[in-house]
């Protein structure tokens, strides 16, 4: 496999066609933006450097790719104003130099492609020795990319963009991806070259391909075998289309690995998230990014894992549950109709119907502890902070208040909670 020694990704276009404002690069697909999944599968091929043109919200797409290698291989480069696909690539010529080996150029705004693919491109160009060679896809709707026009024998000849083509070109089906291998001398030649004689009045980087082509030199070309690949994110509709798809992919991870997925069409699960061997999710599930699932544990149905959960082996949570920043302990359960929040639940407890941790008291979120074996009744809520101490019971519909903490083995019932065998002591009723 031949690795490209220099990738540029470019992510600089504001995506107006969205009609949000945010960046588009930025969007989220699957628990991170967009970038990331470029940036992650560039990095996959092991080049030398990461080149990512950013412009509109610079400061913020930096931030969504800082960190993203350790390796510290990805450099930001700022393209200002944005004048095209092209001037994009101009402005990194200063961090090309003079020859900066293989060079992939991606675009930010598709990150359904795979390292295979982009590999795969280049070891087209290398085979051909090639100054450049383009990914193209036959796609059923060309989506607005530009179409691959091929003269005689097939051979490649130009690409036209959609607003630039002629009736007869927009019907081809062969489309521009927008992803290319060049020859990096051959590419820094070309690149001061460019013009700006079309309907947008942008330097084109399509244009430089196109000079290859003009001053006689053989230009390789190379069709994805998956269409899906092909999605670019440039409407809020596409976004949604390359979230299903990318969603399928996760789940069909998360299946080969030995997770029982009951029903992959209503659950949703992000990028980041582990789940052991023999585990069921049960449909219409939730699980953000960072979520940790242990083996045979049980998810489901209706319920929603925020990021810092964690269940360990055995653990049971479903039925109207949501849990943000939790650990649910070995064979632990909460089952139906809570809400944990900030919860530190020991293993084997028993979390009754309706269970509310009120971890926010308008200011701040505090945890509270559930140790081992303990049983929280039903309708209890555990006002944060608060601990229910081993083997203790709440209990139905107690309100535990803020710094109370239930010794091991002791009953607390009523509003406020107290200790059952005090108030039996004092007299009181239950
Ligand atoms: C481009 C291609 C088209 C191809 C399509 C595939 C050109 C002229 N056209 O069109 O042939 O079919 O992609 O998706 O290249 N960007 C910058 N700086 C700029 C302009 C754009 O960084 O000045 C970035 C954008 O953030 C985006 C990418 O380049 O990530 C592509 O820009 P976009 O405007 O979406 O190009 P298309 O019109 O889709
Ligand atoms: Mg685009």
């Amino acid at each position: 496999m031949s690795r490209p020694d220099t990738v540029v990704i470019l992510a600089a276009g504001q995506g107006t066609r969205m009609r949000t404002g945010w960046a588009k690069v930025l969007a989220p697909l699957c628990g991170r933006p967009l970038i990331a999944w470029v940036v992650e599968a560039a990095l996959a091929l092991d080049p030398a450097r990461v080149l990512v043109v950013v412009g509109y919200k610079a400061g913020d797409v930096e931030k969504a790719v800082a960190g993203l290698d350790p390796k510290g291989r990805v450099r930001c480069v700022l393209q200002e104003p944005q004048n095209g696909t092209g001037h994009a690539l101009q402005v990194c010529l200063p961090e090309l130099g003079r020859d900066p080996g293989t060079t992939l150029v991606l675009y930010g705004d598709m990150p359904l492609l795979e390292s295979a693919s982009l590999a795969a491109l280049c070891d087209a160009r290398a085979l051909a020795a090639c100054d450049a060679a383009l990914l193209t896809a036959f796609v059923e709707s060309p989506r607005g990319f530009g179409r691959i026009v091929r003269g005689t024998a097939e051979r490649f000849e130009r690409i036209v963009e959609e607003r630039d083509a002629t009736p007869e070109q927009r019907a081809l089906d062969e489309v521009n991806l927008g992803v290319y291998a060049f020859e990096g001398q051959a590419l820094v030649r070309e690149l001061p070259k460019l013009g700006k004689a079309n309907a947008q009045g942008e330097y084109y980087l399509t244009d430089v391909v196109g000079a290859l082509v003009a001053a006689g030199r053989p230009v390789a070309t190379r069709a994805l075998e998956d269409e899906v690949e092909a999605i670019g994110v440039n409407t809020l509709a596409h976004l949604a289309e390359a979230r299903a798809a990318m969603q399928d992919r996760l789940l069909e991870a998360h299946l080969a690995a030995g997770v029982y997925i009951e029903d992959p069409a209503s659950t949703f699960i992000d990028h980041g998230v582990s789940i052991g061997p023999r585990t069921r999710i049960l449909p219409c599930t939730v699980i953000r990014s960072g979520v940790v699932i242990g083996s045979d544990c049980e998810v489901g149905p209706f319920t929603h894992l925020r990021a810092g959960t964690v269940l360990e082996d055995g653990a049971e949570i479903g039925n109207f549950t949501e849990a943000k920043q939790t650990r649910l302990g070995a064979h632990a359960k909460a089952k139906h109709l809570s809400y944990l929040g900030d919860a530190q639940i020991g293993a084997r407890a028993n979390i009754g119907a309706g269970t509310i941790f009120a971890n926010y008291d308008g200011k701040t979120k505090r945890t509270s502890r559930v140790e081992e074996e303990s049983f929280v009744g039903s309708g209890t809520i555990l006002v944060a902070p608060c601990e229910v101490g081993r083997g203790a019971t709440t209990g139905a519909g107690a309100v535990v208040v803020k710094d109370t903490r239930i010794p091991p083995g002791e009953t607390w019932v009523g509003v406020p909670a107290r200790s059952l065998a005090r108030r039996a002591k004092a007299g009181e009723g239950s």
